[in-house]
């Protein structure tokens, strides 16, 4: 078990990727503070955890909200333990190039994406130095590394997320604190429902060269790696896992 012993919270942990998370995480041995925005989704995770006999609490709390966060960071800290572990993984994936997009769409989409990493990492991080360390993972995505069309606010919270983990590295190192960004492709999760099944084929086909679907469970994985003491010596590095698609012109 890689992860015995410790305390994560996982954010957006209600659904896709994080969900899987806090399966994987609860798997390893870990005890997992599961937040979403909708508690209803994080109830139904942390249950599926204990019916397993693992190791969960569900939070009700909206990442772009100090005031959430820092609840979000009590509770974990008063029902389970000081957080070893933090995955800022709640993310909204709006379309539109600036013209096409408002004022108040931008900041809700730089403030749930980005602004959140900066609010959790703030409240978190005291208790993570009082305890020794830890971990905290970002997930960023490909199009913060290359922009995408027609995703402006999200490519650019993106970019910022995986800077903002570097320097989260840079700044803590020496508190033990590690800080990676994951950076998916395109994963088989409900952030991309509105994507009909033929355009996504046809993406796919097109710019990933593995063939099949990124599942949320491959995000899973590569999170309870980095998260683990076997990542030791591992801080302030983007990982991509998006079959391929930034190893260079494919279509
Ligand atoms: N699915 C992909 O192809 C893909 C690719 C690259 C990056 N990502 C990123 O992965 C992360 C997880 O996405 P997913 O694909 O699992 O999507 P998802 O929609 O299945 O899960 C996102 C979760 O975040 C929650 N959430 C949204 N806004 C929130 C807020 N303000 N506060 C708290 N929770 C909130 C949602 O309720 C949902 O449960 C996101 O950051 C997303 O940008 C996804």
């Amino acid at each position: 078990m890689k992860l015995r012993d410790k305390v994560a919270i996982v954010t957006g942990g209600g659904s896709g990727i994080g969900a899987a998370s806090c399966y994987a995480f609860a798997r390893e041995g870990a005890s997992v503070a599961v937040a979403n925005r909708t508690l209803a989704k994080a109830e139904a995770v942390a249950r599926e955890i204990e019916s397993e006999g693992g190791r969960a609490i569900a939070i009700g709390a909206d990442v772009a909200l100090s005031a959430d966060v820092r609840t979000m960071v009590d509770r974990t800290a008063s029902e389970l333990g000081p957080p070893n572990i933090v995955f800022n993984n709640a993310g909204i994936s709006p379309a539109g190039r600036i013209t096409d997009i408002s004022e108040a769409e931008w900041d809700a989409c730089l403030d749930i994406d980005l602004k959140s990493v900066f609010l959790t990492a703030k409240a978190a991080l005291p208790l993570m130095i009082e305890a020794g360390g830890g971990v905290i993972l970002n997930t960023a995505g490909t199009f913060g590394i290359r922009a995408a069309r027609n995703k402006a606010a999200y490519s650019v919270a993106k970019a910022g997320v995986i800077n903002l983990s570097r320097s989260i590295a840079l700044d803590y190192a020496r508190d033990n604190i590690r800080c990676n960004a994951i950076c998916p492709g395109y994963v088989d999760t409900p952030l991309n429902e509105g994507f009909p099944p033929s355009e996504r084929d046809a993406f796919l086909e097109q710019y990933q060269p593995l063939p099949g679907m990124i599942g949320a469970e491959d995000v899973a994985e590569m999170a309870a790696y980095l998260a683990s003491d076997a990542a030791r010596m591992i801080t302030g590095q983007v990982f991509v896992l998006d079959g391929g698609q930034q190893a260079g012109l494919y279509a």
